[in-house]
């Protein structure tokens, strides 16, 4: 029993179970970082968490913990409990007890307990569960889903009769049987145990003391708490989901897929309902962390990854990805393209077929063309790179025109080196451009050029070998091989 009184209790503590391998994933990752929509599972559950969990969120992290707390390191509110062997989710929420129950305020007078598996539940259901756990005065109060094929999932087992339950609730909460414990009539039930879980402050850590692991997988199951509410004479409530498919554990890649089709439809309605036009939006795919401005049109097969964000009235052709990229107002990206952490600023134009490495800024109005490449480099306003470049490590100022074919050779082999071109500059089609290297504003690359020193401003550098002509040599060589013609 905590050491806390009933009066001392207060606000609601939010544990998340997140220490399982799952195996059914065949996986060597642990299954709660699996990404959803490019979001690692946990983190939907910590987002509930985050919400409701005034007095404190615990996170119980176990199998690949180390990963599991990189996920949540920029979680402020989140603690993290170790539990080193998985002995089952009774076991986990145990686990959570030290970081509810120190003298620095007051235990939580109820626990909200949710599985990381579980990425569809909304804000709103959570709301809804707790409504009905304080309006019926419960000791414990499940959340429920009724499936067409409820395999897998635990079972909810109700009185025979309604008129043992509470008016309009149906019959009342018995326990939950697991698939692997269940009978032949049990595992024909259709109501499942969602695995969320409103728990009362002073009743969860005392009955989870007198958990036993007597069932077909030797576990401390979390669910058999219920069982013994009811034999106390307590009170289980249940609240039963409306849309059966927000109740989705992810168990299997199966699962994950289903998963990650629900939470893409919300994302894109969501982006639809924020003035964003998709072509076509089945072939658009955007991750959670994505914002996305008014009036921007996105066409088919367009991937938005990780922590991108794209300003106002953008233009996106097919097939372009962007993974953490940040583009301003008014960008046009051109088919075919790929941008990686990389800026794009605004009213610039990009594509097609570019590829954007980590570290490039694109200024404004600058324009970068087919098939080239940059890399942590910074091409300036209104500059251009039209076609067939490699530029790395370069800073390219204002107004500067890149010729077709231009190389920044940044790499000896062993290091890499800079390459800087002053505003104004033109770099002729074909020059190579050794680096360390500098070419002032306003200076000329003749095209063809290798150019291993620096030019001064305003100069013309010529870095290629001086042209000869042979008169006639063509047409003597073209007699030489056939003389009577
Ligand atoms: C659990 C429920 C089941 C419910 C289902 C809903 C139990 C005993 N069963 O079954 O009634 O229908 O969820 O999806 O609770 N975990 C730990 N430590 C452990 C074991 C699990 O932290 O020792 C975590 C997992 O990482 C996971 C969650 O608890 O996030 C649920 O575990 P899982 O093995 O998926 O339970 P289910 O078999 O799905
Ligand atoms: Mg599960």
């Amino acid at each position: 029993m905590s050491r806390a009184t009933a009066q001392q209790r207060q606000g609601l503590g939010v544990i998340v179970m997140a220490a399982g391998l799952g195996k059914r994933m065949q996986s060597k990752m642990g299954k709660v970082l699996h990404p959803v929509a490019g979001r690692p599972m946990v983190l939907y559950a910590v987002a509930l968490a985050e919400r409701y969990g005034d007095a404190g969120v615990a996170v119980v992290v176990g199998h690949q913990g180390d990963r599991v707390r990189g996920v949540l390191a920029s979680h402020a509110a989140v603690q993290i409990v170790e539990q080193t062997t998985q002995l089952g989710t009774g076991h986990a929420v145990m686990q959570a007890r030290p970081v509810f129950s120190g003298s620095a305020r007051p235990a939580p007078a109820q626990y909200l307990i949710l599985n990381g598996d579980t990425p569809l539940l909304t804000e709103e259901t959570i709301r809804l569960l707790l409504e009905t756990h304080r309006a019926d005065g419960a000791m414990v109060t499940i959340l429920t889903a009724r499936l067409d094929d409820p395999s897998g999932y635990g079972r909810v087992v109700r009185a025979a009769s309604p008129a043992e339950g509470a008016p309009g609730q149906g019959a009342a909460v018995l326990r939950i049987v697991e698939d692997k414990d269940a009978s032949p009539a049990e595992a024909a039930l259709r109501e499942i145990n969602v695995g969320t879980y409103v728990v009362d402050g002073a009743f969860l850590f005392q009955a989870l003391d007198r958990l036993q692991p007597n069932n077909a997988q030797g576990e401390y199951y979390l669910t058999d708490i219920l069982g013994m509410a009811v034999a106390e004479g307590r009170r289980v409530s249940a609240a039963t989901l409306r849309d059966a498919a927000e109740g989705l554990g992810v168990n299997t890649r199966g699962q994950l897929a289903e998963a990650e089709r629900t939470i893409r439809d919300r994302i894109r309605a969501r982006w639809m309902a924020a003035g964003v036009t998709m072509r076509d939006p089945a072939t658009t795919w955007i991750d959670a962390d994505v914002t996305i401005g008014r009036d921007t049109i996105l066409y088919p097969q367009v991937t938005l990854e990780g922590r991108t964000t794209i300003g106002e009235d953008c233009v996106i052709r097919q097939g372009v990805r962007v993974t953490d990229g940040t583009l301003g107002r008014g960008v046009e990206i051109l088919d075919c393209c790929v941008l990686r952490d990389a800026i794009v600023e605004d009213e610039a134009a990009v594509g097609p077929f570019t590829h954007l490495r980590p570290g490039t800024t694109v200024r404004r109005y600058a324009k970068v063309g087919n098939f080239v490449e940059m890399k942590l480099t910074d091409l300036g306003e209104h500059a251009k790179a039209n076609h067939l470049s490699y530029l790395g490590d370069a800073i390219i100022g204002k107004g500067v025109n890149i010729g077709a074919g231009t190389i920044t050779c940044n790499y000896d082999g062993v290091r890499k080196h800079q390459t800087i071109i002053g505003a104004g500059a033109f770099v002729g089609s074909n020059s190579t451009l050794v680096a360390p290297v500098t070419v002032g504003d306003g200076a000329y690359v003749a095209a063809g050029s290798t150019v291993t020193a620096d030019v001064p401003a305003d100069a013309l550098a010529i870095g290629r070998a001086r042209q000869e002509n042979k008169d006639g040599w063509a047409r003597e060589r073209r007699e030489r091989r056939s003389p009577q013609a």
